[in-house]
């Protein structure tokens, strides 16, 4: 049944391990897939998205063997991947399509790139652009803004490419193409995105400059391949300190979470919010800053969100809708028009669901202005099939006046396979 019954909780006690992080199980195949070596990779998220692009890059040539415990990617080189005999599916992923858009339209095949039925809905245009002034060949549907996308790899040269929008995948995509294009690669964005890339280009020994204007690659240099051991994924945490927080009597450590600046959005947020939220055992691995988040239920207060802690928490927003509805005054968002192009339109989707559960919603362009309430009415509301907004209403159940059905929830496999198992662990009745 691809719907699910969440009862309210009387608490939410605990100690968890959220899985591996997606942005960084992505990266760590693409690298160890291109570089010189065995990358080893330890946590990884085995989740949909994270397997499309395993099977892409299998489908490429690339020996990657998984024992349970540690993926093993035998790389093959800057210019050892084959043409895949077949069309690469990206399924729901937008971090795969978009990333290996830019890896394949520097190699000497052709390939071509498609998706489930919401990833072929979703903006092309922002990679193909850029990649296509890099010299980059690749049509597809649409005038070329919308998947499948044909690509036929060749030279490429540097550009100095100035993002309209704080994007890590176009950035990445960009930064990947560098990899192969002459001379210098130069990104900027308008504020800092996730820079898982640039972490992991430099481990993997890629020559990378950042600056204050952004980052520059410099094509042609080979990588040597590491061992990369995965944090948990602060977006998959997200669910669980929103959790914690609404719902009371509740005190939760999360172990093992990723808490890289251009990620801990949701950290600043929650605690302008008034949220008891505290890192404890701060760490580096893998060149990514980790700690434990120890999180005690707390009353929140409506904040004003925008500018540039907006693309640092862009995937928390349905998580943090939640604690916004439930928040004494209003919460803003704005700046956030990007959340209309995710796995759906992020701010409707909300929007709806919180407007069914009794709470007062205005949708802007780019953003929304949600009044908390005391009360949140059960029911049955639909993912839309994003994952995130499964997630976040499923988390939204535990302090509902009666139980919530949510549908259409196979969705949450692509990011967080244990997630029901693991809420129904900590959510005591
Ligand atoms: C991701 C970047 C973000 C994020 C997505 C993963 C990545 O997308 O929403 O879930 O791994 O690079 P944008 O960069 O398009 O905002």
């Amino acid at each position: 049944m691809n719907s699910i019954i969440i009862q309210p909780a009387a608490s939410v006690k605990g100690e968890i391990v959220v899985p591996g992080d997606k942005s960084i199980s992505h990266r760590s195949i693409m690298l160890g897939a291109i570089a010189n070596g065995v990358t080893s990779v330890r946590g990884f998220l085995r989740g949909e998205d994270n397997m499309s692009t395993m099977h892409a890059f299998r489908a490429m040539g690339v020996d990657i063997k998984d024992d349970g415990e540690t993926i093993n990617i035998t790389g093959c080189g800057l210019r050892g991947l084959k043409e895949p005999g077949d069309v690469l599916d990206c399924g729901n992923s937008g971090t795969t399509i978009r990333l290996i858009t830019g890896l394949l339209s520097g190699q000497s095949f052709f390939s071509v790139v498609t998706g489930d039925k919401y990833l072929r809905k979703r903006p092309m245009k922002r990679v193909v652009e850029p990649l296509s002034l890099m010299g980059a060949r690749i049509i597809g549907r649409h005038g070329g803004t919308l998947a499948p996308l044909a690509i036929l790899g060749g030279p490429l040269t540097g550009i100095n490419y100035q993002s309209p929008v704080s994007s890590a995948q176009i950035k990445s995509s960009i930064m990947l193409a560098g990899l192969y294009a002459d001379g210098e690669t130069h990104i900027s964005e308008p504020s800092l995105s996730r820079d898982h890339s640039e972490r992991m280009f430099t481990l993997f020994g890629a020559s990378l400059v950042r600056n204050d204007s952004g980052v520059s690659v410099f094509g042609g240099v080979e990588l040597t391949a590491q061992e990369v051991t995965v944090p948990g994924d602060i977006s998959s945490a997200a669910f669980f300190i929103v959790a914690a927080l609404i719902t009371p009597n509740s005190e939760l450590l999360i172990k093992n979470v990723g808490v890289n600046p251009s990620r801990t959005g949701i950290i600043d947020i929650l605690l302008a919010m008034g949220g008891n939220i505290q890192l404890l055992d701060e760490r580096e691995v893998s060149g990514e800053p980790v700690a434990d988040i120890l999180v005690r239920s707390s009353r929140l207060k409506g904040i004003a969100i925008s500018g540039s802690v907006v693309p640092r928490a862009i995937d928390e927003f349905p998580a943090i809708c939640v604690a916004a509805a439930l928040a004494e005054g209003v919460t803003t968002v704005r700046d956030a028009r990007e959340l209309r192009v995710k796995e759906t339109d992020r701010i409707t989707a909300m929007a709806v669901n919180l407007k069914k559960m009794g709470v007062l919603v205005t949708e802007t362009a780019d953003g929304m202005d949600i009044t908390g309430s005391d009360r949140l009415f059960g029911g049955t509301f639909d993912s839309c099939g994003d994952h995130r907004i499964a997630m976040s209403m499923s988390v939204a159940a535990l302090v509902a006046s009666s139980a919530i059905t949510v549908t259409d929830i196979a969705c949450v496999a692509t990011s967080f396979p244990t997630f029901f198992p693991l809420l129904d662990k900590v959510a005591v009745k």
